[in-house]
């Protein structure tokens, strides 16, 4: 089977390309040096349409398919994976619970101004005492008149503080394990609500990760998405859907890697030839380029999946679990092969390596994968 993209899929890949080629590329040093947020690149996009790829037109989206918009954050990461992650995050768990699970008034309320670029989207589930362990969470929300009151605090969340709305994740019934928890639009100026320091990272400069706090925060009963306990069922559907996503992400690190390696290896020149031509190299290529074949089919086998309305959570965390440990193996060799440049900043392979090592870590870490891998084939 080859991957072969239609006319719309293959004009976004070369739209993205060019953005990515031309104007991200330009910012790449910038957020590396300065760590911060690249919001004008972020405006841009929306003006491209590409805040809201998948999202259908009646809300303000693009209305093309899934494909496209994973092909828009592999062409993206392999230039940046910031920008991959914040496309990804905002679109995936950021704006597409609001439009599986919100009401009518929530969408026209809020999706029209995600999908333009004009508010960015966060998804905020993880807490200092629950990582993987989600439906642990200690977050409350209390409802009181026509207001639920949330006391908690999460951490690690991508696009804090750049974001206008948070699909936070509170239990309403403590005592009810996963049916007991609530999933909520809340919005960046709701009294209570704050945003931590931005985190320092290893990698993914430019890209916001900070904690939220909430103490009293008011968030009115209409911002309640779905009903009471349906909140774990929205973080876990929404996951699946971000997790071909991040697979995307890892997927362009990894092909930035093995094209950098590769170019690099075919003109250093040791032992009066090129380093690619000598075995110990040239094998080294070889396996990166199938690991990025196989984490390429993964991720777009599972994009076709949920693009046909399919059961795709197995196949997302295979694909995510798949390209992220591709992307950190690729990005590992390609500073091998690149030997001592391969560990200076003047060149990328080291930016790859340190990208790459989230992926493996966020929206469900790669021991999760393989539980939720093996659930799926033993409960079959
Ligand atoms: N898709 C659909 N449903 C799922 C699911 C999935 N992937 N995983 C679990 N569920 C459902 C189960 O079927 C079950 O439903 P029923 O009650 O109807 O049977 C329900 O959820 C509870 O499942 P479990 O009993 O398996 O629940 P659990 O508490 O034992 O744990 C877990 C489940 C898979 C470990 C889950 O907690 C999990 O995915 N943890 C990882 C959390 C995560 O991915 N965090 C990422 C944070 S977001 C982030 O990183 C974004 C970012 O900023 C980049």
């Amino acid at each position: 089977m080859e991957l072969r993209w239609n006319e719309e899929q293959e004009m976004m890949r070369k739209m993205v390309r060019q953005f990515a080629e031309e104007k991200v590329s330009k910012a790449v040093q910038r957020m590396e040096e300065t760590d911060e947020f690249p919001g004008e690149i972020v405006k841009e996009m929306g003006s491209l349409g590409l805040m809201g790829i998948p999202i259908k037109e009646e809300y303000g989206g693009a209305g093309m398919d899934f494909t496209s918009y994973i092909l828009a954050i592999h062409e993206l990461s392999k230039v940046s994976a910031t920008l991959g992650v914040v496309l990804s995050v905002h679109t995936s768990v950021g704006t597409n619970p609001i439009l599986d699970f919100g009401n009518e008034e929530q969408k026209k309320r809020y999706v029209p101004k995600l999908a333009s670029g004009e508010y960015i989207g966060a998804f905020a589930l993880t807490e200092p005492g629950s990582g993987s362990d989600a439906a642990g969470m200690k977050t409350t929300a209390v409802k009181k008149d026509d207001h639920y009151i949330l006391n908690g605090s999460k951490v690690f969340i991508t696009n804090a503080g750049a974001a206008q709305t948070y699909i936070v994740f509170a239990k309403t019934e403590p005592t009810a394990g996963v049916k007991g928890i609530s999933a909520f639009i809340v919005e960046k100026d709701t009294p209570g609500f704050t945003v931590g320091a931005k985190e320092k990272k290893m990698g993914l400069h430019g890209s916001n990760t900070s904690s939220l706090s909430f103490e009293d925060a008011k968030v009115p009963v209409e911002n309640l998405l779905g009903e009471e306990g349906e909140g774990f069922k929205i973080a876990m559907a929404n996951l699946n859907f971000g997790r071909i996503g991040i697979a995307a992400q890892a997927l362009g690190i990894a092909e930035a890697a093995l094209e950098y390696a590769t170019a690099y290896a075919k003109e250093r020149k040791q032992f009066g030839r090129s380093i690619g031509s000598q075995q110990g190299v040239a094998f080294k290529l070889a396996d990166m380029a199938t690991k990025v074949e196989a984490a390429k089919l993964l991720t777009y086998r599972a994009a076709n999946l949920k693009e046909h309305g399919r059961s795709c959570g197995m196949e997302a965390s295979m694909a995510k679990m798949f390209a992220s440990d591709t992307a950190m193996k690729v990005a590992t060799e390609a500073i091998q092969v690149l030997g001592g440049y391969g560990y200076v900043k003047e060149y990328p392979a080291e930016r790859f390596f340190r990208d790459a090592k989230v992926t493996q870590i966020y929206e469900g870490t790669n021991e999760i994968q393989h539980l939720v891998i093996s659930k799926a084939l033993l409960n079959n």
